[in-house]
């Protein structure tokens, strides 16, 4: 694991921004996870400052997202679909053929999970996976327990979740009890894995996730296991790391090949 520590979230997200800008120039026709919540936006503002500014083209780009709330039709103002088309599809020249995300009004759950899965699989697999991280330790929305093997499919949203969640949403009632997620093992077969998270309310969650012990209590300590993960954060995420200051040496020392 990578961990990289910026001085504030603007920094940490344009970090995020440029290390998928870096792999959509290498490669036009790049296969990017994408998350939704708070903690990706300023990485869409910039990803969209880049295409307006800078000519990063999507066009040949496909995305593959997270998750999305059963029950809610992309059309709903929470629905994930609408918070990507809002905060980035909208504002880059991605195709709209080539985006998918989980289908909350799916009427076959499990066959919709096993077409999404064969579909990321049919794409090559995902180049780049974004993630944020739940105050649980949750990725995409794997909560804890869930199978460190699991694959795209319906999961149970903890109360403690659909509460972080509920700001969203008109009344804390309407937030769906369930969704549609890729799983862990999905996210582990992305080539590579950029976890952002900003803020102290995620600092005990990145604490654990780093220095803690590979745990499916703590679903975003599994990422532990995979070869080529970078973690970026604010400071206030960093705040309960013990060794920070190795991170920050170690950033700061990396050699110039390196660097991104
Ligand atoms: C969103 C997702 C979730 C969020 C996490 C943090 O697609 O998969 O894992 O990344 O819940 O949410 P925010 O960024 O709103 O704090």
């Amino acid at each position: 694991m990578e961990i990289v520590i910026e001085s504030n979230s603007e920094r940490a997200g344009v970090l995020a921004a440029r290390l998928i800008a870096r792999l959509v120039r290498e490669k036009p026709d790049a296969v990017l996870g994408l998350a939704t919540g708070s903690t990706p936006l300023g990485v869409y503002r910039e990803l969209v400052r880049m295409h307006r500014e800078e000519h990063l083209d999507f066009s040949r780009v496909t995305t593959f997202n997270l998750d999305e709330y059963v029950g809610l039709s992309g059309a709903h103002p929470a629905s994930y679909r609408r918070f990507m088309e809002e905060n980035l599809f909208s504002q880059i020249n991605v195709a709209p053929q080539n985006v998918f995300i989980p289908d909350g009004m799916a009427s076959d759950v499990p066959g919709f999970c096993r077409e999404y899965e064969d579909r990321i699989r049919a794409h090559g697999g995902i180049d780049v996976q974004l993630l944020g991280i739940g105050g649980d330790g949750h990725i995409g929305f794997n909560e804890p327990s869930s199978s460190l093997a699991s694959r795209t499919r319906i999961k149970t949203l903890t109360p403690k979740t659909r509460q972080d969640n509920a700001r969203f949403f008109a009344s804390p009632e309407e937030v769906p009890h369930h969704v549609i997620t890729m799983g862990v093992g999905t996210i582990l077969d992305a080539r590579q894995v950029v976890l952002l998270a900003l803020g102290a309310g995620k600092a005990r969650a990145v604490r654990e996730a780093v220095e803690g012990p590979v745990t499916a209590m703590v679903p975003a300590s599994v990422l532990q296991m995979h070869p080529s993960v970078k973690v970026l954060l604010d400071s206030q995420a960093a705040s309960e790391l013990e060794r920070s200051d190795y991170y920050r040496w170690v950033y700061e020392n990396k050699p110039d090949w390196q660097r991104f």
